[in-house]
């Protein structure tokens, strides 16, 4: 199917045209009809949110040979040249590519050249925060004696990163992220003017996923028509997009606040298997958490992210059952989880412990099974705040807790280890040098299998489990390092 360029094609040529930014919008119509345009204008917000199309449509009116009501035409010679990107005077500028840098080396000679074309010339410098420190001066140069027929715009998304002494010569002006029912009128806008029947819902979670910036849910629309054609309903959403639906993220909750873990492990294993990736099921879980929070505080003032009509029920049963703070751990919990699977991505092992850790965070203080001895220790020594369970101790009270069901022996053994971390489909458990005994039981056959099929239990997959050393060099090493890598830093004791 054609790749219908939508953002490219539903750029605004006017001021009219622009969606939200009304103050902006207003302010330089007024300047251009009353003649009172300045030389230098800094247009900072985040993408996608107008600042190029309305630097064009100010160098379109500066040029414009019929200006009405501080409009460019678009249909004189000036206006069709600007609009095909084939007007001398207008001269944009990337500034986060070398050739931008050299261009704007160069500004301080050309600028002093009168308009070849039109009657003004107009500079727009796009990423103007990527200007090296050598650029930004020569700039800066320019802006101290700027030529009458040249107007500058300069647009960044990082305004916090442009010199003062820049910004102090520019005229400033802050795009806002434009609103969901914005981005949402613009998409149904453009789905009936190209014959594509977008499904209300389905316009929805576009506008809400492009989180204020319309080039990207224009963008999005244009995805999801090229894989799935004219008819759009949600489901095309949350497939092309690889999200999960709100219901499932609702189920997910209902069985982590039930405590049931074998049932969140299938529900993952599931939505993997479907070919969902492991960080977005974190980050979804977080932002139906981040709605949950949100709704219990600020009830139907709520801009929700994903609940819709259809998870509202849920959501609405789940506000009584919660406690504020606990989720708001969790949501932290899940947060962090997604921040990890970015960077080591696709490890089902955090993914998992996560959601095990999070059903620890909603049951009552008690952990899963008594503290060993060795543990109880640890835990007077962190006394004071409750304690927070963390991923590896909840994955290891579990197995600890699988295993004593079994076998009572090996379980005893076992509990002189410490569950180090994991890696691939490894999980490492670390004995003390003074354990020989306990560690070189648990190697043989019969324990090593039965702790074996508790992992696969509690992760409905197949694990190794390899035992080692903890005071052995070689270990602490690679394994507690990946440990520390996969878990985070609070986990990992092994000195004690
Ligand atoms: N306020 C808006 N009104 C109408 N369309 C918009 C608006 N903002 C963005 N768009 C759509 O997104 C496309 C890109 O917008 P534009 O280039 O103006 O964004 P930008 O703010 O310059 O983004 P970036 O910071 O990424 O350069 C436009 O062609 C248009 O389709
Ligand atoms: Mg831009
Ligand atoms: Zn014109």
């Amino acid at each position: 199917m054609a790749y219908l360029a939508l953002y490219r094609a539903w750029r605004p040529q006017r001021f009219k045209e622009v969606v939200g930014q009304e103050k902006t919008v207003t302010a330089l119509r007024n300047a251009i009809k009353e003649g009172r345009l300045t030389h230098a204008y800094l247009f900072s917000g985040p993408r996608g949110t107008g600042k190029t199309s309305i630097a064009k449509i100010i160098a379109k009116a500066v040029n414009c040979e019929n200006i009405g009501e501080g409009e460019p035409c678009n249909v004189c010679s000036s206006c069709i040249d600007i609009n095909n990107g084939n007007f001398m005077d207008v001269i944009e500028i990337d500034a986060a590519s070398n050739r931008g840098i050299d261009e704007i080396r160069d500004l301080r000679e050309k600028v002093r050249v009168l308009p070849a074309q039109g009657k003004k010339k107009v500079y727009i410098i796009d990423e103007v925060h990527m200007l090296t420190t050598e650029a930004f001066n020569a700039l800066l140069k320019t802006l101290e004696e700027p030529p009458d027929s040249v107007i500058f715009i300069l647009a960044t998304t990082e305004s916090q990163k442009i010199p003062d002494t820049i910004r102090s010569r520019c005229q400033s002006y802050n795009f806002r992220r434009l609103t969901g029912p914005e981005i949402l009128e613009r998409l149904q806008q453009v789905a009936t003017s190209d014959n594509i029947e977008l499904d209300k819902e389905a316009g929805q979670l576009i506008a809400r996923r492009a989180n204020g910036g319309l080039r990207d849910a224009l963008s999005t629309l244009d995805q999801i028509y090229s894989y799935k054609g004219k008819t759009i309903k949600k489901e095309d959403v949350l497939d092309v997009l690889g999200l999960v639906d709100e219901l499932f993220l609702a189920r997910l909750l209902e069985k982590i606040l039930g405590q049931d873990t074998a049932g969140i492990i299938e529900m993952l294993s599931t939505a993997l298997g479907e070919g969902k990736e492991a960080q977005q099921l974190a980050r979804e879980t977080a932002l139906y958490l981040r709605d949950l929070l949100l709704y219990m505080v600020m009830g139907d003032e709520t801009e929700f992210l994903v609940v819709t009509a259809a998870a509202k029920p849920l959501l609405e049963e789940q506000k009584s059952k919660i406690d504020r703070n606990q989720l708001l751990q969790a949501l932290r919990l899940m947060m962090d989880t997604a921040d990890k699977l970015r960077i080591s991505e696709g490890n089902r092992f955090i993914l998992e412990v996560a959601f095990l850790q999070m059903t620890q965070i909603f049951s009552s203080e008690t952990p899963v099974v008594q503290p060993t001895r060795q543990e109880a220790r640890t835990t007077r020594v962190q006394a004071g705040s409750k304690r927070k369970p963390d991923a590896r101790e909840v994955l290891w009270n579990h197995l600890l807790a699988g295993v004593k069901e079994k076998k009572i022996p090996t379980h005893a053994l076992l509990s002189q280890g410490k569950l180090l971390g994991a890696r691939d489909d490894v999980l490492y458990i670390g004995y003390k040098k003074g354990y020989r005994f306990h560690k070189e039981r648990m190697e043989e056959k019969d324990n090593r299998e039965l702790v074996e099929a508790v992992a696969r239990d509690i992760l409905k997959r197949n694990v190794e489990i390899e035992f080692v050393f903890l005071d052995d060099e070689q270990y602490n090493d690679i394994i507690v390092k990946k440990a520390i890598e996969y878990f985070g830093e609070d986990i990992v004791e092994i000195k004690d």
